[in-house]
């Protein structure tokens, strides 16, 4: 039973840093790309067996202290009626930018909607069987908002932020009904065996911080408070966030992700006792061993023995990561902060 990154997330003293990467299943790993040569992401995503499988690639590759779900954080979205394909980035077929539209977004029963995600949930804790706790996911309101009003991703998110400037009454109703699928949707993984829940705001930080306070703060803050959360700690990660921590930190989660731009020193004395996860830039893992085992030797310094502390990558580690240098730096991180 490695009970450290739970432990980790309530900010109790552990033997060693707990890490974990964010898309820690993915096409770096040629195991993935092997079960992933002969369908689609979705079709992955939507059968339980196999989708467990991945899940469970980088536990046993990288010797990592969590597992998260495989899926996608659009899953649901497709599910509220939206035509959505991967090509690989996401693209939906029809973006919202109008109130009818909004209106016409549906939340579906989740053991109706999602019974592929929760079964893969099921069948993860079965075999995991206390190995590593496993943690659910989901995109956070704003970052959802983001993919069905573009469309797609974008450089510079001109069409929702519009919406907020211009149509403020469409991007509330928007963000809204967002809000209430996730409540359901997160519940819904919790209820099935999640022992952690991730929400990426991946988009999050191309708002000033008094935009963010003002139009996205609300949304968490009412999405944390409807999670069955009392044994299930909450990682909020919002890339970008690092300017604005004191804001974040208002949406209520137990553990704060953080990217790369922010030192995690800083942010500890910014956020005191809030637990961190974070922080090792992503292409780090492409430099040579000395360089990766540097990097995590600087970023454990910065946390200064301090509990509630989770070793991550500050953003999804890329495809083209050699994954013997994936698990060499789980390894680093292991070995230099063992007590
Ligand atoms: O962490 C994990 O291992 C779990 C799986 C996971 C995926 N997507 C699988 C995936 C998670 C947690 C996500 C979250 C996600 N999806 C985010 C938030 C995190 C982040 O990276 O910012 C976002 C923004 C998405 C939307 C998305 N899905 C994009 C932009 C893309 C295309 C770019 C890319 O990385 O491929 C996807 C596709 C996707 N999601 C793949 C995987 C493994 C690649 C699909 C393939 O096999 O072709």
């Amino acid at each position: 039973m490695n009970k450290r990154f739970l432990d980790a997330c309530w900010g109790k003293p552990v033997d060693r840093t707990p890490v974990w990467l964010m898309r820690q299943a993915g096409r770096y790993l040629p195991e993935y790309m092997k079960i992933r040569s002969s369908r689609t992401f979705l079709e992955l995503c939507k059968t339980p067996e196999l989708a467990a499988e991945v899940t469970l690639q980088p536990v046993d590759i990288l010797d990592v202290d969590a597992a998260i779900l495989f899926s996608d954080i659009l899953i649901p979205v497709e599910q509220m009626g939206m035509e959505l394909d991967f090509v690989p980035g996401p693209v939906f077929a029809r973006p919202i930018r109008s109130l009818a539209e909004v209106k016409k977004l549906h939340i579906p029963p989740m053991e109706e909607a999602v019974p592929f995600v929760l079964e893969t949930i099921a069948i993860l804790r079965r075999e995991l069987s206390g190995r590593v706790p496993l943690i659910g996911f989901g995109g956070a309101p704003f970052t959802l908002a983001c993919y069905m009003v573009e469309g797609k991703g974008s450089k510079d998110f001109a069409q929702i932020k519009k919406m907020m400037y211009a149509a403020p009454e469409i991007y509330s109703a928007l963000m809204e009904k967002i809000t209430d699928m996730l409540i359901e949707y997160l519940n819904a993984q919790i209820d099935a065996g999640a022992e952690a829940i991730q929400i990426f705001d991946t988009w999050g930080g191309i708002l000033s911080p008094s935009d963010y306070e003002k139009s996205v703060l609300p949304y968490t803050v009412r999405l944390m408070k409807g999670l069955r959360r009392g044994k299930t700690p909450l990682i909020h990660f919002v890339k970008g966030g690092g300017t604005m921590l004191e804001t974040v930190k208002k949406g209520g989660a137990d553990v704060m992700g953080l990217d790369w731009h922010v030192s995690l020193g800083s942010a500890r004395e910014t956020l005191q006792e809030t637990v961190v996860q974070g922080n090792l830039d992503p292409t780090v893992l492409f430099a040579p061993h000395a360089t990766i085992e540097a990097e995590v030797a600087r970023i454990l310094a910065e946390n200064a023995g301090r509990p509630g502390h989770i070793f991550n990558l500050g953003h999804g580690i890329l495809p083209a990561t050699p994954p013997e240098n994936a698990r060499f730096m789980v390894e680093c991180v292991h070995r230099l902060s063992q007590k």
